[in-house]
């Protein structure tokens, strides 16, 4: 009897027999000799037809398969260093093929198609070989975040999707009816798991977020994951020494365990070697000056004018790609004004205007991954924050009492999975980072 196997496993079977249970990716036609790349969803074997050593039956349903179509095939295992696929080095010789379901004319052919038909298509382009690249990466990243907190001692603690009023600002919120009450999808977890650090000290939320972002870019999608987490007695330093060891270790994962996924999406990976600790460390302030003396030295007025900054400004896109392009691996950019960001964030001592917040930038023009800061941990100070903003005091009165039974000093991050994706994968646009985007203008599939 033949053993069921997954591609991914072919290596341990030479010269057994084996079944193998998938799709047509792709074929080469010799005449007598039928060349059938089959996935399996693990990974993609060269399986030999020869006409000379099948039934008829079977060699004419090999010659039948349409790209796509489903498969169930047995046959000997042999090594050959020139037999393709993944992981590649073994094929097999055919004895018997059933066909499952004969694929119509599939719309996605191996050849370029335009982005919208794909993303029109993603429910059948998840199977193309990029796609399994960046998908599977993307699990790993997913899976490393979590072994990394779980080891490090952070709780999960699962935070709601459902919420009553804004964790982050006004102005992205997707409000749907609760019951003849307005409610928000989370945009973040963040201010329960400050509640939940009076319970167990370090912990993490990790799921959807959701943010009405009324502008396309290549950064920023509807629906995204973000892991977040949260501790308490814990200053901006602890904040960043935490950081770079967290990402370091996703970086380093990958790299350990997707070579060959890296390969198929040509990430040059010299540039993901580097990624340890320390991250280089600089002020809001020292941003803002080395961009002016950027701007100083440029001629192009087209680049003066994308550059253009005064302090209070946030940074856009251009601004961060050009700080992150002084440094070898993501930098941190901290104290940033208070004006530009959260109502939460705890200000510098002395200074009001600007506060302890921290983002991280990305190399190679990826942007911020990771957004953080100290939180007030004053009742009257972020009661007066709350106030200012004009947002309704009475949904915040649980996150105030949060300050007066037992407020610590404490802090937090957030880390965007489909930026680091991005980054890690070195892909141009994040639509590609999570199975099915949701996009200003697109909701489908
Ligand atoms: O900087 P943000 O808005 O921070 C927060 O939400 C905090 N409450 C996190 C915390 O301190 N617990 O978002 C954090 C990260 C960003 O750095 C970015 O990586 C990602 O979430 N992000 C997005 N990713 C994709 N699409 C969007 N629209 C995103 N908005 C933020
Ligand atoms: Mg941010």
């Amino acid at each position: 009897m033949a053993t069921l196997i997954r591609i991914a496993d072919i290596g341990q079977y030479d010269g057994q027999e084996v079944t193998v249970q998938g799709w047509l990716y792709n074929r080469t036609d010799k005449g007598r000799l039928q060349f059938l790349l089959v996935r399996d969803g693990t990974g993609i074997a060269q399986c030999v037809a020869f006409q000379k050593d099948l039934p008829e039956a079977v060699f004419s349903a090999a010659q039948l398969l349409t790209q796509e179509s489903s498969v169930v095939i047995t046959g000997t295992v042999r090594a050959d260093q020139r037999a393709p696929g993944y992981p590649g080095g073994f094929e097999i010789g055919v004895k018997d093929l059933k066909l499952i379901q004969v694929a119509g004319e599939y719309p996605i052919q191996p050849k370029e198609h335009g982005i919208e038909f794909l993303m029109d298509n993603r429910h059948l382009w998840v199977r193309s070989l990029r796609q399994w690249a960046i998908l599977r990466i993307r699990a790993t990243i997913i899976r490393t975040i979590r072994n990394w907190l779980d080891e490090h001692g952070y709780l999960l603690v699962d935070t709601p999707i459902l919420t009553p009023a804004a964790g982050e600002n006004t102005t992205t919120l997707f409000e749907i009816d609760y019951f003849g009450e307005p409610a928000y999808l989370a945009q973040t977890g963040q201010l329960y798991n400050e509640a939940n650090i009076g319970a167990f000290g370090k912990v993490y939320c990790f799921g959807p977020t959701f943010r009405a972002e009324k502008s396309k870019t290549r950064r920023h999608l509807m629906e995204f994951w973000m892991v977040e987490p949260e501790m308490a007695f814990f200053s901006l330093e602890d904040l960043m020494a935490m950081e770079e060891e967290f990402v370091s270790a996703i970086v380093q994962t990958v790299l350990a365990q997707h070579r060959q996924e890296l390969e198929i999406l040509e990430r040059d990976t010299s540039r993901l070697e580097n990624i340890k600790p320390p991250f280089p460390r600089i002020t809001y302030d020292e941003a803002v000056e080395r961009l002016q003396k950027l701007i100083e030295e440029t001629d192009d007025p087209e680049r003066k004018a994308e550059l253009a900054i005064t302090w209070g400004d946030d940074f856009g896109a251009p601004h961060e790609t050009a700080i992150a392009e002084m440094f070898d691996r993501p930098v941190f950019v901290y104290h940033y004004p208070t004006a530009a960001k959260a109502f939460y964030m705890q200000p510098v001592e002395g200074r009001p205007e600007a506060c302890r917040s921290v983002d991280l930038l990305a190399p190679e023009g990826y942007g911020e991954i990771t957004g953080g800061s100290e939180r007030i941990f004053d009742a009257d100070l972020l009661k007066q924050r709350i106030d200012e903003i004009g947002i309704s005091p009475e949904n915040y009165a649980w996150y105030l009492d949060l300050r007066r039974y037992g407020g610590v000093p404490h802090a937090g991050f957030g880390l965007g999975v489909e930026r680091t994706v991005a980054w890690v994968c070195g892909l141009p646009h994040i639509r590609e980072t999570i199975p099915y985007a949701r996009m200003l203008n697109r909701l489908y599939p």
